[in-house]
């Protein structure tokens, strides 16, 4: 199975979970990348707005085509309870050539539900697993906690037509 790992990070924790699952895969991750910089207290706040405003960013696209994939992984920061703007720009360009598709985000708390619920709308369809770590799992990847629900997100993508191992947790 071929998978691709895509994301977007501010400030390195994304990055480092999407470093974890591609690991997985024996892959790399490819980042969003966008011109400019997102430093600082303007930085922060016009992420917000656009976060907010259902705004995309003018992302570069250097990152492959989904297309030749069977499987993509996106990552993403939450936002103001939403997708970052460049992957939300991403899910925009790509959504005709994504098959299959899973989340990950990460986040200070909460957030999650609707930044996944907006990345299924946008694509057109489900995920098959969503992941959702706080920055303090982050700094505790390799922690029991951490390590256990990565593992289970990765089972949850070996079983393609069931639901998300986190949807199964809710339901
Ligand atoms: C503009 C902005 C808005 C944020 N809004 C939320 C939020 O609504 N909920 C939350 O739990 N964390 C929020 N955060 C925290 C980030 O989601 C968190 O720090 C995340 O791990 C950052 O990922 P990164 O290091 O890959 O950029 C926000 C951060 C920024 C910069």
């Amino acid at each position: 199975m071929k998978v691709l790992v895509v994301y977007y990070s501010r400030t390195g924790h994304t990055r480092r979970l999407a470093e974890r699952l591609a690991q997985a895969f024996g892959d790399r991750p490819r980042a969003i990348r966008e011109r400019g910089s997102r430093r600082g207290p303007f930085g922060y706040l016009r992420s917000l707005v656009e976060a907010v405003g259902g705004r995309e960013a003018a992302i570069d696209v250097t990152h492959p085509s989904p297309a030749g994939y069977d499987l993509v992984l996106i990552g993403t920061p939450i936002w103001g309870w939403h997708l970052s703007s460049p992957v939300r720009a991403f899910a925009r360009c790509h959504a005709k050539q994504i098959r299959r598709a899973a989340f990950f985000c990460t986040m200070g708390g909460a957030g999650d539900r609707q930044a996944f619920a907006e990345l299924e709308q946008l694509l057109g369809r489900r995920a098959e697993a969503t992941l959702a770590l706080t920055e303090q799992d982050v700094a505790d990847i390799d922690g029991e906690g951490p390590s256990g629900r990565i593992a289970a997100f990765l089972a949850g993508l070996k079983r393609p037509g069931e639901p998300a191992a986190e949807h199964r947790r809710a339901a």
